[in-house]
Formats: C-alpha cells, structure tokens, sequence
C-alpha cells in the first residue's frame, strides 16, 4: 500500500534490498522465491523512471554459518566465501541482476558496521548489563543462539536460542529460552552470568509507532510490529560470545563479536556503497539514499519482520540515517502443500532447476504471479505446468507469435497504418494497472496487467480476423495488424520486470535497438521499426509426460531423504509433517512418562465452535467462541490458513481449559484448542459426549 504523498517515481534515489542469505548452503525456491521477488520490483520501479539500485550480499557471520562450518570442520571463512561465490554465480541464472552484491564479512560491511556501532555507543544509546548466557560445560563454551535450544518462553514451542521459528517467530534475547540444551553436546546447558553489550530499542517506541504509521509495502509488515510495540520494547543484546564476526569496537567488549543482526542489515548500506563506489557518486549516490531523501525498500521473508521492522530502523534512527520507505515480507513457500523441508529433500533447487532445462523466466514468472510480494506459495510441478501452459503458452506467446508472424508474412514486419484509438487507451489503461501496481507493492497485479492485455490481443484478433480482410479490405487488415504488432510489444515492455528475457527476445524479433530493460512503460506506446525478420515461438509447452516424471523424481528424493537417518538432525526448516504414515517423519515418541495425577492436572473439555473469525494483522490466527457448557471461552488458534472458518460453527471440538491465559496479537486467549499435526487436524468426539464434559 502506498502512504506516502510522492508515488514512484520520485527525484530521489531508490534502492531495493532483499534479505541476505546465510553463506550455508544450496540456494532454493525458497531463497528464489525474494531474490526474483525484489528483482522484479527493482526492474518494475525503473521501467516507471525511477532510478533504482539492486542491492544485497551474503550474510557470513554468526551461528547460521559457524555452525555448519563446523559440521563439516573448515574454517567458517573459508566455508562461507565457497558458498558465497556460488551465490554470486547462480542469481543472475535466474536473471536476477544485483547492481552490487557484497558480503557481511568484506571490508566496507566490516567499517561502516564498527563505525555504526561507535556511533550509537557516543550517542548514549549502548550500555553493559550482566547478563545470564547459556553454557555448556561439557564442552567449555557459551552457547550463543543456535548452540543452544530450548521452549520459546511465549509460546511453549520449540526454539532456538535466538528465534522462536517453529511458534511466534519471535526474536529471542540471550537468557530467555527456557530448559536450554546444548546443541553441541545434547546436554542439558548451564546459565552463566557474563557482561554483554546492549543497544537501547527501547528508548524508539514513539519513533517506531511513527515510522510504520508511515511505512508502505505489505499488510504483515507494517501491523504485525505494532504489538511487539504494545507490548513494550525489549532492548536487544548485540554482542556475542564467539570468534566468528565482527569485534565489537568499542571499549569493554574486546573478547566479544557483534551479534550477526548488527551487522547483516548494516550490509545493505554497505553493498549500496560499493555499488556507489564503482559507478561513480555523480551517478548514484548513496549518501543520498542512506543518509538523506532516498527512497528505501526492503524485500524481507516474514520470519524476519521483527528485525527490519523494529531493531534495523532503531539502529538507523540511533545514527540519523534514513528510514525505510517500504517493506515487503513474503509467506512461505510449501511444495505440493507440504512445508519446504531441505533436510527432507522436499525442496525444489535452484540447481535442479537449471539443469532440468526451464527458462528461468517461467520459475519468475510462476513465483511472482502465484505469490506476489507477500502470500504464501505453494510449487508443484503440476501447478507449474498449468500456468506456464495456460498463461505464457497459451496466452501471451500465443498472441505474440500469431501476430508477429502475420506482420512478418504479409507486411514484412510492422504494417504501415496508424495504432486505433481503442488499442492505444488499451495500452495506456494497462500502463496506469502497473503504475498502481507497483505503488501497492503488489507484483501479481503486474503480471495481471500484462496477460490481460496479451488476452486482450488475442481477442482483438479473433473479433477482427484479419486474415479474411488481407484481400478485400487491406487498409483495415493493415491497421489490426498493427495494432496487434503494438500490443505486442506492450505487453514485452509491461512484462519485463517479471520476464526480461522473453520480453528482450521479443523486442529483438521487434527490430528494436538497446534493451527492452532500459525501456520505460511510456515505450509501450511507441511504434516499433518498420522491418523485422521471422519470428520463432518464445514458449513450449510443457507436456504431461515431462510432469509426471518430474513428480517421480521428487517423490523419490523425498522417499530417499527419510531413509537416510543421517539428515533428521540438521533439519533447520519450518517443516510440515507428512500425511502418510511414515514414522520417520513422526515426532518421536516421549521418552520421560507422566504419573495420572500429572495428567489429571490437565483440565480437557469437550466444547463446541461457536464462532471463528481470522485476526487482522496476523497471518495463522483465528480467534474462536468456544462453548464449554459452564461458559463460552474466548480462544485464539494458528489455522487461520489451514482450516475454512466459516464452517468451523456448530462443529464439537476438544479444549484444554486450565491452560493458562495468553495474549496474541491484542486477543486473550482462554484456553487451547487441541489439534493434531501440522495441518492443525481440529480434535473432536464421536459419540454423544455431552459440551463441557471432562476428557479423562
Ligand atoms: O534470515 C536470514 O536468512 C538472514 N540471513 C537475513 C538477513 S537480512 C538482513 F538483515 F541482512
Ligand atoms: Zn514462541
């Protein structure tokens, strides 16, 4: 949603950024899905005229990288720059074109985040406290944030040392995680009093309710941190008890690096920088962006709202830097509707992609269109085929090659006749879509405008059917033809930022000169060369056979990874366990039993859904009226996504009643709702237990 006065495009600069990947292992759709995300944006607000930069690099530091270095015994630098080479050469496989992209542990990063860092220590805005740090005397270390996991504090679920990523999502502060067990030895962790280093959040509050009353992007980003704001501000512990990173620069941290989120984000400014740098400022300045007027947006995933939300825009207000003008979080990527899981091998790679021979394009195109900036995705090949099939082939490769062909065999290219009124308003109508589009950070209406106006094409034909009018009526053949050939090109302009490899081979089929990127939507408008040669069809179907062997090969490697016992353990996605009765994808079983007195303790009712509405603002939660004969509880429940909510009324279902109260987003929330796996499958009973009756 757009909030500010002055739409794109500005006089300012803009620079687009996307969340840095941990330099840790295979890139796949899951990363794909932000990079071409922000890439498409990025090339959308410069086919509007505005300039922008493409920034980002890889995220080196911290327990992300140390750790899996260390699983694998070489040194993390040496670890993450292998993987940051591989980075740097697949994006642009997927076209996916950084002006810069540098890395956390490079020089420029490692100034400018020690120069930050010293700038909030002057400004008064970093103080020391004790503070209790997990310890593992097994192994003699401090067990800073993924060492060490635990029960989220404010949910109950599984969590890491630093992020709640299986619950809330929550950002978890050094000594908050409850029941820690070292990750190192499996031990259960010591807490030790050690001195950290904090930088005060806290004193942001009324600046941070400021800045997202005006910050634009996507619904979940901007709302979601008003309640952590509510809540009240934590201060945030950024320094850590590790080799790997950036050395804390002041005074009394000189065995301490910088937490990596500290110096991570600080990277966009870097890479901005370099990219400054290399160009010359005269060009783009990132003084201008980063220090004055400039126009900044961040594409982010959602697990990572809290730090670009409230932590990164606290840090720049803290040095006087400029605040970001937009924020887009995306949902998350699940194939064939179950959780993204690399360890399960249920992920489709970056890799595997390419070699299985696709056009980068129709991954962009299929990931942007799907999802936009911000809904969540779900892949399968199937689905894939009958986009690609039915939008790319069907629709807008079918007008284009249709159309061009025809110029080409009657007129030799673009017929000499002027475009009709009713094509070019089309057109112009379908520049002002993307125009608004882009203002409302919403690349699925680009995409929109562009097939439709291909869909437009190919109906304009139909009604027109030149083919019948080449010899009794020339003029007005002439003239559909080429408002046809215009339309064409309009819709290569117009798709660009989503298909810019398709969109440059059309305009090459065109005759055109230069680059269909450098184009702007105005060019939609503008004739192009009168000659141009043959045309070839720009998409292939893809057929059924192709599909279901690429469905086998998945179900396969999926079958494959469960087998293997040795990946259970360095499982680090948001898993979605299988519906199949596969024990290997089962939580294994207790170990520890409970006494029936425990379990008496448990006060398990039998009630029945009287309402259920979804929490605005929250993506998961739904708050439900539950009756459980003696009152009606008030309840909130993650299925907002997983279950139809309005058929839930009426349905019998199984609540824990002495669970204690809890707040989400604003809602209280009076009892649990019991539900099975992660589809969240609603408990219920099947005979006559009456509402209100206690489970025993
Ligand atoms: O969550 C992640 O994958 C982080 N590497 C993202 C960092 S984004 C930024 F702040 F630099
Ligand atoms: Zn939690």
């Amino acid at each position: 949603m757009s909030t500010h006065d002055d739409d794109f495009p500005t006089d300012d600069p803009a620079v687009v950024t996307c969340g840095l990947p941990y330099a840790n292992g295979d890139l796949h759709i899951g990363h794909l899905r932000g990079y071409i995300g922000a890439d498409a944006f990025s090339r959308a607000l410069e086919t509007l005229g505005q300039q922008t930069a493409y920034v980002c690099g890889s995220d080196m530091h911290g327990t992300p990288v140390a750790v899996y270095a260390e699983q694998e015994g070489v040194d993390p630098e040496e670890f993450a720059l292998e993987w940051h080479e591989q980075y740097e050469e697949t994006f642009p496989k997927f076209n996916v074109e950084f002006d810069n992209y540098g890395h956390t542990h490079d020089e420029t990063n490692t100034e400018l985040t020690q120069e930050i860092v010293r700038t909030l220590d002057e400004e008064g805005y970093v103080y020391e406290k004790e503070i209790q740090v997990a310890y593992d005397p097994q192994a003699d270390q401090y067990l800073p944030d993924r060492y060490v996991e635990g029960t989220c504090p404010y949910c109950g679920e599984k969590a890491r040392g630093d992020e709640c990523d299986e619950g809330c999502q929550r950002h978890l502060e050094p000594g908050e995680i409850e029941d820690p067990k070292s990750t190192i030895t499996g031990n259960p962790a010591e807490y030790r009093e050690r001195t950290h280093k904090f930088f005060e959040v806290s004193e942001f509050s009324d600046f941070l309710t400021e800045f997202l009353d005006g910050l634009e992007g996507t619904s979940n980003a901007r709302n979601q941190p008003r309640q952590w704001i509510e809540d009240g501000l934590q201060d945030w512990c950024i320094t850590r008890d590790m080799d790997w990173g950036i050395d804390y620069p002041g005074e009394g941290g000189e065995d301490l690096v910088l937490y990596v989120w500290v110096d991570a984000p600080i990277e966009y400014v870097a890479s901005t920088k370099q990219y400054s740098e290399r160009v010359g400022t005269d060009e783009y300045d990132w003084e201008e962006v980063w220090k004055d007027s400039g126009d900044i947006v961040h594409v982010i995933g959602r697990d990572i709202i809290q730090h670009h939300t409230i932590f990164w825009p606290a840090m720049l207000e803290g040095v006087g830097y400029n605040k970001p003008r937009g924020i887009a979080a995306t949902g998350f990527i699940t194939i064939n509707g179950k959780g993204l899981s690399t360890s399960r091998n249920r992920a489709i790679w970056a890799k595997e992609y390419l070699e299985e021979g696709f056009h980068p394009d129709l991954l962009r195109y299929y990931l942007t269109t799907t999802g936009g900036l911000q809904q969540d995705v779900d892949f399968s090949w199937d689905a894939f085929q009958e986009k690609v099939n039915g939008e790319l082939v069907g629709t807008v490769g079918n007008f284009w090659y249709r159309s061009l062909l025809f110029a080409y065999r009657n007129y030799e290219g673009t017929p000499e006749a002027d475009v009709s009124e009713e094509v070019y308003e089309r057109i112009r109508d379908a520049i002002a879509e993307v125009r608004a589009a882009v203002n409302d950070y919403d690349l699925r209406g680009i995409g929109q405008a562009a097939v439709q106006l291909a869909q437009f094409g190919n109906e304009y034909i139909q009604r027109h059917e030149p083919w019948k009018l080449t010899d009794d009526d020339p003029e007005t053949a002439a003239q559909v033809i080429r408002d046809c050939v215009q339309l064409s090109k309009a819709v290569a302009v117009l798709l660009e930022p989503i298909t810019p490899d398709k969109s440059q081979t059309l305009w090459e089929q065109l005759g055109e000169d230069g680059t269909v990127a450098e184009a702007e939507l105005e060019a939609a408008l503008e004739a192009p060369p009168r000659n141009f040669d043959e045309p070839g069809e720009l998409f292939a179907k893809i057929e059924d056979d192709r599909v279901a062997e690429l469905n086998e090969k998945l179900e396969e490697r999926v079958a494959a990874a469960s087998d293997d016992e040795e990946t259970e353990s360095d499982d680090t996605d948001a898993d979605e366990s299988s519906d199949m009765t596969d024990v290997d994808d089962l939580e294994p079983l207790a170990e520890e039993r409970i006494s029936f007195e425990d379990f008496q303790e448990l006060d398990i009712r039998v009630g029945r859904i009287e309402s259920a509405e979804g929490i605005e603002g929250a993506d998961d939660l739904a708050r439900l009226e539950v009756d459980i004969g003696f009152e009606t509880r008030q309840v909130v429940a993650g299925i907002k996504q997983l279950h139809d909510l309005e058929e839930l009324p009426g349905e019998k279902c199984v609540l824990l009643a002495n669970m204690e109260k809890a707040e989400l987003f604003g809602v209280e929330s009076n009892g649990m709702i019991l539900a099975a796996g992660e589809e969240a499958d609603l408990l219920t009973t099947h005979g006559d237990a009456e509402v209100g009756e206690k489970i025993r």
